[in-house]
């Protein structure tokens, strides 16, 4: 049976000493709860962190740990040093990565010996893995803290399916950037099959990261990495639904919300409850809260605003800071407005127990979620979840993951402090049935995509990048394939080779013009093209002229500008449909400018194709210059309908649905060719590749992910191919 191995930092069970004694708890976060139900009804193992000090156990007590871990919960621990703890988890995870992927990067420390730790760290939790693994489980990894592990795992189990979902934000390039190890970390993640994040907009991210650091090359979500194929998609994290909407009615949580709600004397009770984060906005919520009590001095008396802090990462210097602001601005605002028998906010620094929390999502007419940025955010689901079919209103920051699928919650920028006010007024003074109008909206999304389903579908989903990975990658031409071929081709009666030109026939070259043909390859085409039963056709993305310069005399057919233009022997150069060229217009300043800022790069100008070609220009400028250069036409791209393709050392513009895949359906759709044989080298060539029969002879020249079936080396093993077609055909 597939097994599944989760890992994650945290393992959904912590473990403390108390008195002497090993006390096992639950943890308490967004990983730890939301994946903890799914975890707990299937088959899988958890692989993580206890969160217990690994000096202070002896070896019996490892064994104790080890044992319940497994057959109570089927987890399997990592014991981390103090050291690892330090430097790893509080040290990179949470002074580095944490602030820096949240965008908070005044808070960001970069430190080398912290890194250091992070790949050990890491390399612990690939050991504890590889103990366990057996060859078909599936792999998944959770989060920033192992954001290395998917590709140390890769390289000792190169077959394995290994996904990997980042839990929090992915920021935008100018702020990922920073990190000087950004390398590094990208090539860890890109171990993975399946990358995935809570929403579009991170995904967007990751994707321009990897193409501007590492030079990616992706196509809606498929990445190709050297020689892999691998996907990156949104998959927005669900919760355990039933589990709050029924909850919220059970008799212990009904208990603790009555109890709430004598305690508040029948007041509206506002909540707030995060893990006591930075990201979260706490000061910015209790000022707003405050500046509604200012402004709307008919509430005073009338609101409490209940807010829960759980104590998280107190080691790192800014939860501790964060930790005194809070506690300041509580004190000095209930100061202010408090009377003898109100106290306008009631403060918890506790983690709380689950009936405690059910109560209070009961008991609260509004939930204030108002995070600065949250990768996802999931008390905001569980409020909902808890007003199922009841009144209660939602004000959801608009920073959060969660508001991309919460459209019905009163929505807020929390730096936005009028706003906010704006925002608690409109929710305490929303009419009942609208209430539950919009909560009704939610709950229907929220108990359809579950984090049942969310992690069904990422499986899923992980499943089908394991298949298309099987049709990525072509296997080298070995000589027994290679005398198939020739036998198949001598055997055949009406055979259409379509060649590529550029990179195929004839070696790449900085000087475009000392690519002319030379004498075997025109002996070559002269030999298969003069024979009755074969057809010959150069396919080439060079412009008509130099196309009929140089191959125009020959017995062959002819397509010009990556499929632009066709000839057959018998006639003209034609379009392969009416063009215009009106869309060169906004395009060409773009291009103008590129080849200003790149030395050695230069403007080919083809009749229906603009190109920028850098085979001069120095190569790693350019690759930097070829993600930009892509990312600055997207926007002319779609409102013109162009293609941008990147071949050989070039950049080409086009119209879209004009390629070398259709001008070669022209020969391709006749119905008596019994052998056809495509070769190609570049991505131009692709489309090609792609769209041949199943029973053609596809050949990519070179490494590389290709929809080829075979590859050769060189141009030379293409000649050779060839020449060995003419002799078989001479016998
Ligand atoms: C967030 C992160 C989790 C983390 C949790 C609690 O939800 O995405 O990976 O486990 O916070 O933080 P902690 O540092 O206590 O594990």
């Amino acid at each position: 049976m597939k097994r599944l191995l989760i890992v994650s930092n945290r393992l959904p069970v912590t473990v403390e000493r108390r008195k002497g004694d090993l006390v096992f708890k639950g943890s308490v976060g967004g990983v730890a709860t939301g994946l903890g139900s799914y975890h707990e009804t299937h088959e899988s193992l958890w692989v993580g962190w206890a969160d217990v000090a690994a000096g202070r156990l002896d070896e019996e007590e490892r064994e104790h740990i080890r044992t319940r871990l497994r057959d109570e919960h089927q987890c399997v621990p990592v014991f981390l040093t103090a050291d690892d703890v330090r430097d790893y988890y509080h040290g990179f995870s949470n002074k580095t990565l944490w602030p820096l992927l949240h965008q908070f990067t005044q808070f960001a420390e970069f430190d080398s010996s912290t890194w250091a730790a992070y790949k050990r760290a890491n390399r612990k939790f690939r050991d504890a893995v590889l103990e366990i693994a057996r060859p078909d489980d599936t792999i998944w990894v959770q989060d920033y803290q192992l954001m290395l592990l998917p590709q140390m795992l890769r390289e000792k189990l190169p077959k394995a399916s290994i996904g990997f979902f980042l839990h929090i934000p992915f920021p935008v390039f100018e702020v990922f950037r920073m990190l000087p190890w950004r390398s590094e970390l990208l090539e860890g993640l890109l171990g993975a099959d399946l990358i995935g994040f809570h929403t579009y907009d991170y995904v967007r991210y990751f994707l321009g990261a990897s193409r501007r650091i590492l030079g990616t090359e992706d196509h809606f979500g498929r990445v190709s990495f050297g020689d892999r194929l691998l996907l990156a998609d949104a998959f927005p994290m669900g919760i355990d639904f039933e589990r709050y909407a029924e909850g919220a009615h059970s008799e212990q949580a009904a208990h603790e919300a009555e109890r709430i709600t004598q305690r508040t004397r029948d007041r509206k009770v506002i909540l707030s409850i995060d893990r006591l984060d930075y990201t979260k906005g706490i000061p910015h919520r209790l000022r707003a809260f405050a500046a509604f009590l200012e402004r709307h001095p008919e509430w005073r008396d009338k609101v409490t605003l209940v807010a829960v802090a759980v104590p998280s990462r107190t080691r790192v210097r800014h939860y501790r800071d964060l930790k005194s602001e809070v506690d300041q601005l509580v004190g000095s605002i209930n100061g202010q407005y408090s009377t003898i028998d109100w106290t306008p906010i009631r403060y918890l620094y506790r983690p709380l127990p689950f009936h405690t929390l059910l109560g209070m999502y009961a008991a609260a007419d509004v939930a204030l979620v108002t995070p600065l940025r949250d990768g996802m955010n999931l008390i905001a689901k569980e409020y909902v979840a808890a007003h199922a079919g009841r009144d209660g209103v939602l004000v959801l920051s608009e920073m959060a993951g969660a508001a991309r699928e919460l459209g019905e919650a009163v929505q807020v920028n929390p730096f936005d402090l009028d706003g906010m006010v704006e925002a608690i007024h409109t929710a305490l003074t929303m009419p009942e049935d609208e209430q539950c109008k919009r909560n009704e909206s939610m709950v229907r999304r929220l108990s359809r995509y579950t984090v049942q389903r969310w992690a069904e579908d990422f499986l899923g989903k992980l499943e089908e990048v394991k298949v298309a990975q099987i049709d990525f990658g072509a296997t080298p031409l070995d000589s027994e394939t290679r005398k198939e071929l020739v036998r198949a081709f001598a055997a055949a009666k009406n055979r259409l080779l379509l060649l590529d030109y550029d990179g195929t026939l004839m070696p790449f070259s900085t000087r475009a013009e000392e690519m002319a043909p030379d004498r075997e390859v025109l002996e070559l085409l002269e030999a298969l093209g003069s024979d009755e039963s074969t057809d010959v056709v150069v396919i080439s993305g060079r412009d008509r002229k130099t196309v009929d310069d140089w191959l125009g005399h020959l017995p062959v057919d002819l397509v010009a500008e990556h499929g632009v233009w066709i000839h057959d022997r018998s006639g003209e150069w034609v379009t392969i449909e009416p063009m215009s060229d009106e869309w060169k217009e906004p395009v060409r300043p773009v291009l103008d400018m590129f080849t200003d800022r790149t030395p050695g790069s230069f403007v080919e100008e083809k009749d229906y194709s603009l190109v920028w070609n850098h085979r001069r220009a120095h190569p790693r400028l350019a690759e930097t210059r070829v993600t930009e250069l892509k990312e600055a036409l997207d926007n002319v791209v779609a409102e013109e309908d162009l293609a941008v393709t990147e071949g050989n050392r070039v950049v080409e513009v086009r119209l879209a649905g004009v390629n070398k895949a259709r001008a070669a359906y022209r020969w391709m759709a006749q119905d008596d060719v019994d052998f056809l044989l495509f070769v190609g080298d570049d991505r131009t060539d692709e489309d090609v590749f792609e769209m041949a029969p199943e029973d053609s002879w596809t050949i990519k020249v070179g490494v590389g992910p290709t929809h080829a079936a075979h590859s050769v080396r060189s141009v030379r093993d293409v000649r050779e191919l060839l020449k060995a077609m003419t002799e078989a055909d001479a016998k």
